[in-house]
């Protein structure tokens, strides 16, 4: 049970300003209302665990209505909640987190919402079917980016800028569910060869749910979304944005600047009190070149480079380009490529010998080097990490103007001949390289997807290092793509076709 005082405690108002509701506590986390479900758990738990939430800055509802983000229940039988919410007349219930009662304690004991997992969800088990007429307008869009195409064109870019912001504002706030949720949307309506002119048109359409939909309406009869123009004009957004968007700063350390008052570059830099590692360091003396969009031109430059000084190393090194480049994007917010050696175990000592070499010529501004951890007696991993096991460097590197056909892409006036560019480096082993090839040619989306279609529709587990069958308990070898594909039931898709 909790061990925190139930009796609220007036705290002293911080120099953010707080939105405090009167008669409540301070409110510390606008983002998330709660609703805790009083089914099961009963009325004086119920008003327990409100004050107790409200104690802890979290605002708690009273009433189930579409203002609520999180509900919590204690309710074991989950059809009858479900039955009982679908009742509700909500039209936010897609959006809404359903959660068990352990992420309510989870979160009392940090203090914050944490994370929504898997674990935390409770599931409709009768998700309402779409429509017996339209089966194969269903058909043909699958709700994985994997079964989809997306190339570089996108026909629904007003909205998926829309979903794009409304995703960001939740992970900002750390809210994973109502996040990928809005970026799911933004990849279905991605994919499609036409774009939306009016609501009709997405009824049969995957992962639309009513928030998304009601955005969609919104742009189709105004042109814009006010949500989206809230969101947009909020102080705190705009500063974890630009906070964000220096090298090396997450949302975590945005968060903690911005609750100091700091709201620009000149506040943070001037603050004694702030340490900046040494990332962060080169985000900020770099920023104005790496906050720049790099041209296919400049990576192809980069390329260049990156493979002089492995051939030079090896003769028989192994070198792609991957990222967003390899899917056909005309600009990126870096270049990255995998290199390897056939010899197995030389690919460990590869990228410090490369950045020993950009050194020597004097192109090297920084370098983050991350030696491999990678183990294959310790897989397969059953949760997926960000980051992956090989060895791999962050870099900056300077680029020269002369290196790029047809030019630098600066700013008009920028007589310096060079700018900064950030580039990335990982090297697997050779049996590894397929793996590593898939998870970092991206898109992000159709990462996740394919991660989330091989385990839900196939029992496989799929990451940057392997891919292993849970029902015959062995590892399935691959040395190209559609390899992988293949293990995996999947037509082929090539790079430029997932854009997801
Ligand atoms: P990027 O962040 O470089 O994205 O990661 P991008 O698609 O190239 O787009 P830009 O750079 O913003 O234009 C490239 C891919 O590498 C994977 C990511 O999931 C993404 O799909 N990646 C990145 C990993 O798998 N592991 C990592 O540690 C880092
Ligand atoms: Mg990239």
């Amino acid at each position: 049970m909790f061990h925190s005082p139930i009796v609220p405690r007036v705290r002293k108002r911080s120099r953010t300003a707080e939105v405090c509701i009167p008669g409540r506590e301070e409110v510390k986390f606008e983002d998330v209302r709660l609703f805790l479900v009083e089914r099961k758990m009963g009325r004086s738990r119920r008003s327990f665990l409100t004050q107790l939430a409200r104690s802890k800055g979290f605002i708690v509802e009273d009433v189930l209505s579409d203002v609520v983000t999180h509900v919590v229940s204690e309710d074991i039988h989950t059809s009858s909640l479900w039955t009982w919410l679908k009742e509700c007349d909500l039209k936010n219930l897609t959006h809404m987190l359903v959660l068990d009662i352990s992420w309510f304690t989870d979160s009392m004991r940090e203090g914050r919402p944490v994370a929504v997992e898997t674990k935390h969800l409770i599931q409709d088990s009768a998700p309402t079917l779409p429509e017996a007429s339209t089966p194969t307008a269903v058909a043909s869009v699958s709700q994985y980016a994997c079964q989809r195409r997306t190339t570089t064109e996108n026909n629904n870019k007003t909205f998926t800028d829309a979903f794009e912001v409304l995703a960001e504002r939740y992970e900002l706030n750390e809210i994973e569910g109502p996040c990928l949720a809005f970026r799911r949307a933004a990849s279905v309506l991605k994919s499609l060869p036409w774009a939306v002119k009016s609501l009709g048109a997405t009824q049969d359409l995957p992962c639309l749910g009513e928030h998304t939909k009601s955005v969609m309406e919104e742009i189709l009869q105004n042109g814009r979304s006010f949500e989206v123009e809230r969101i947009l004009s909020d102080e705190r957004f705009q500063t974890l944005k630009l906070f964000t968007s220096v090298f090396g700063v997450g949302p975590k350390t945005a968060d903690k600047w911005y609750r100091r008052g700091l709201r620009s570059f000149s506040d943070v830099l001037a603050d004694s009190s702030i340490q900046l590692n040494r990332m962060q360091q080169s985000g900020f003396l770099h920023y104005g070149d790496i906050s720049r969009a790099v041209s296919k031109a400049e990576a192809r430059a980069l390329r260049n480079i990156i493979d002089e000084a492995v051939h030079a190393i090896t003769p028989d090194a192994v070198l792609a380009l991957t990222g967003g480049f390899r899917r056909g994007k005309e600009f990126g917010h870096d270049v990255d490529f995998i290199v390897t050696t056939p010899e197995p175990g030389d690919e460990e000592t590869l990228i410090p010998k490369v950045i020993n070499r950009l050194t020597k010529q004097g192109i090297l501004l920084y370098t983050e080097y991350q030696a491999s951890t990678f183990d294959m007696s310790k897989l397969p991993c059953h949760r997926f990490e960000a980051m992956d096991h090989f060895a791999k460097c962050f870099l900056i590197l300077r680029l020269e103007g002369s290196q790029v056909e047809g030019g630098l892409h600066i700013a008009e006036g920028d007589s310096r001949g060079w700018r900064a560019v950030r580039v990335d480096l990982v090297s697997p082993p050779m049996d590894r390289y397929a793996f590593a090839l898939l998870g970092w040619t991206g898109s992000r989306q159709f990462e996740r997807d394919l991660r989330r279609y091989a385990r839900m529709e196939r029992r496989l587990l799929l990451d940057n290092h392997a891919l292993y069958d849970k029902t015959k308990k062995e590892f399935l070898a691959a040395t190209t793509e559609k390899d992988i594909f293949a293990h995996l039931g999947l037509e082929y898709i090539e790079p430029w076709q997932r854009n997801a």
